[in-house]
């Protein structure tokens, strides 16, 4: 029987050496021990639990050995292996169930949900402010009974130049200024193009403004930037003059600007109308005075003016390239860009500013 009890506690030190990184467990003591790593030792806990007690253990062969132990010994090393038995099964249980619970915790107290804690706001986009200040003239036009006509960016020569009545020579046609792709095409260089567009799809009489991305050759610095967008604004009828034009773009202005807001125009040249000119009006700033708190002007720099864009009446040559009899309707264009505009409203230094996509910038046009 000696022989069999040493086995027994052969037994009993081979479970004691493997169950050793499990003891702290049984006095509750985990360290800092990670969820996953608690999750994975509870595993092996329970590999260790079939492999020292399942019916394959050496365990089970040692009670196996009770009913061949000489009857005098038998009940004496029952009890021995019934003892040793029990010491592994509440080792086993007592770790197994204080890991369990720590498991149980750990858990529970990362999914713990503060509710008392402010909720995230969810931060809405907005607008750039090139969009805004389209948006707004878009509305403005709108109201006075203008259609808003979209069209393509990149444009053959045709379009770009021909149908404007812009001449072989003309110095936009030149490659230093405009983007000319391989296949002969070219990014517009100017809004104006859709005049040609939407009088050959929509004929006459016709009120557009079409807003947009344009493309120039030019060195970015404070006043340029290679794409900048315009809007030009297209009015063909029969009796359509001058006066037309230049009430348009005044009523327009006021209601950007204010009632008192006025406009001057300026005899120019164009080689989509006739006449043309430039148009000004005065500045917000300064109410057209020059003057701002008893310095000069900083936005219209003390001429009381702020130059916007061109405009004239339609060329005849340009009517007809799209089918229009020129002697039976008139009508009259103008254009300009949004950047300045929009630089000037919220007295910004460099309108590369409105391309640089840094959110700081953008997040103060709400
Ligand atoms: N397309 C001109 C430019 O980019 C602006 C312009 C001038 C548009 C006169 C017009 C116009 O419609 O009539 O500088």
């Amino acid at each position: 029987m000696q022989e069999e009890k040493r086995q027994i506690e052969v037994i009993r030190e081979r479970f004691g050496t493997e169950f050793e990184r499990f003891v702290n467990f049984r006095k509750e003591e985990f360290g800092d021990l990670t969820l996953a790593a608690a999750e994975r030792l509870k595993k092996e806990l329970e590999d260790l639990r079939v492999k020292h007690t399942g019916k394959k253990s050496p365990l089970s062969g040692a009670k196996r050995l009770i009913g061949k132990i000489a009857p005098e010994n038998r009940a004496e090393f029952g009890k021995f292996v019934q003892k040793i038995s029990g010491e592994i099964e509440s080792a086993l249980d007592e770790a197994e169930d204080r890991l369990g619970n720590y498991i149980l915790k750990t858990r529970t107290e990362r999914e713990t949900i503060d509710v008392t804690l402010p909720g995230r706001r969810p931060q809405p986009g907005h607008l750039h402010p090139i969009t805004l200040l389209r948006q707004r003239i878009e509305d403005i036009f709108v109201s006075m009974g203008y259609a808003i006509e979209d069209d393509r960016e990149i444009e053959t020569d045709y379009y770009n130049f021909d149908a404007l009545n812009i001449p072989e020579h003309h110095p936009a046609r030149e490659s230093q200024d405009t983007f000319y792709t391989t296949g002969g095409f070219a990014l517009r260089s100017q809004t104006s193009t859709v005049q040609i567009r939407a009088m050959e799809r929509r004929g006459v009489p016709i009120r557009i403004i079409a807003p947009g991305r344009v493309f120039r050759r030019d060195t970015p610095d404070q006043t340029h930037t290679p794409m900048f967008h315009q809007i030009e604004g297209l009015c063909v009828d029969k009796g359509i003059n001058m006066s037309h034009l230049k009430g348009t773009v005044t009523e327009w202005l006021r209601r950007m600007y204010g009632k008192e807001t006025k406009t001057r125009f300026r005899p120019s040249y164009f080689p989509f109308t006739e006449p043309s000119a430039e148009f000004d009006f005065s500045c917000f700033k300064c109410d057209g005075t020059g003057e701002f708190e008893g310095d000069k002007c900083g936005t219209c720099r003390g001429s009381g003016w702020i130059e916007l864009g061109g405009c004239g009446m339609v060329h005849p040559n340009v009517l007809e390239n799209c089918g229009v009899d020129h002697k039976v309707y008139s009508g009259f264009a103008f254009g300009f860009g949004l950047e300045r505009m929009c630089a000037l409203m919220y007295s910004l230094d460099d309108i590369r500013l409105m391309f640089e996509n840094d959110v700081r910038f953008l997040k103060q046009f709400h």
